[in-house]
């Protein structure tokens, strides 16, 4: 029997999301945050972003994950149950790999996919049903630590927390040390930690991952202006913008930008304002940060954290990190 237990959303996500879009479009310069990237359409189109040739992520991680499974999960114990808890969980296609070999192996775990989307998690929990159907899921909605704080501590059970995908790329260098020392407080002390992250490479690599033959993360990030239109009432036009991303060797950072191709002003109706861009001007939309293995390091020893263990994929594109939390 499948049991499923939901944690209801916080109300608090369409005020956060006026207010961030607020702040950002009147801000100078121009941005919006990458969280809101993911609606129903947005989901979708990362989900395609995932398939593309030129986005090598998801297959280098997963490419380690089959690999390594057994050798990641073996530091947990079989006798002793615990959360597999996964921020960001999309649509869990990496996670699998290692749900399979947990089940098999005759682990003791309940599976926990934190993630901002609703949507996400229903298709997720869908999903997983039909696969997995003797696995305990436990989805819950919300910003990671914030759900994670919900999640936890309802028992003493320990957690193994994954965070794939070089998600934590979305972040600037000040949240990602305020995110590791959060997530520090909140996790007990044996709790371990696996986290993904996207390595320094050739530029141009890096630069096509961002910049697909096909447009489609062109259309990611458009989405956003679409979901505002969508959710807040207002009249983007689209067509008006071009997707302009860049990759900064010597920063390690890949940004993406909206570029407005001629002036305009356009009108946010339930945010009851207008925003005017002149011709050429630059909505700020996302920071994927590439890394080198001592900035992995230098992060795990201003967390606190204990780095256990690492792994790389055959081209060494991307690392996952075992960390303990002491
Ligand atoms: C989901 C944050 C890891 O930054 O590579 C993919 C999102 N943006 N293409 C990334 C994304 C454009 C992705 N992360």
């Amino acid at each position: 029997m499948n049991s499923i237990k939901e944690i209801s959303r916080p109300t608090t996500l369409q005020s956060s999301f006026m207010k961030d879009v607020k702040l950002g479009l009147t801000s100078f310069p121009k941005y919006l945050p990458s969280k809101y990237f993911y609606d129903k359409k947005g989901d979708e189109l990362f989900r395609k972003i995932m398939e593309l040739p030129e986005y090598y992520l998801t297959r280098a991680e997963f490419e380690i994950l089959k690999n390594y499974a057994e050798e990641i999960m073996g530091i947990m114990s079989k006798n002793e149950a615990f959360r597999l808890v996964e921020l960001g969980a999309g649509d869990g296609m990496k996670t699998k790999v290692l749900l399979k070999f947990l089940l098999r192996a005759g682990y003791d775990f309940t599976y926990v996919p934190i993630d901002i989307s609703k949507n996400a998690l229903d298709l997720l929990q869908e999903d997983i049903r039909d696969e997995f159907p003797s696995l305990r899921i436990e989805t819950v909605q919300g910003e990671y630590l914030d759900a994670l704080s919900r999640s936890l501590f309802k028992d003493d059970q320990s957690s193994f927390v994954l965070f794939l995908g070089s998600s934590i790329g979305n972040f600037s260098i000040d949240e990602t040390e305020q995110f590791f020392n959060e997530l520090y407080k909140t996790l007990k002390p044996g709790d371990y930690l696996l986290t993904g992250w996207d390595l320094q490479k050739n530029p141009h690599i890096i630069l096509d991952a961002y910049n697909d033959s096909q447009g489609v993360t062109r259309d990611f990030n458009l989405n956003l202006l679409r979901r505002i239109n969508k959710d807040l009432e207002a009249n983007f036009d689209l067509s008006n913008f071009s997707h302009y991303p860049v990759y900064d060797p010597e920063m390690g950072l890949a940004k993406s930008y909206l570029v407005a191709n001629s002036a305009a002003t356009y009108r946010i109706e339930d945010l009851e304002m207008t925003v005017d861009f002149e011709a050429g001007e630059a909505i700020f939309m996302e920071i994927s940060r590439k890394y080198t293995l001592d900035d992995i390091f230098n992060i795990a020893d201003i967390s606190g954290f204990r780095h256990a263990n690492y792994w790389q994929d055959k081209k060494s594109y991307f690392i996952d990190t075992l960390w303990r939390r002491t």
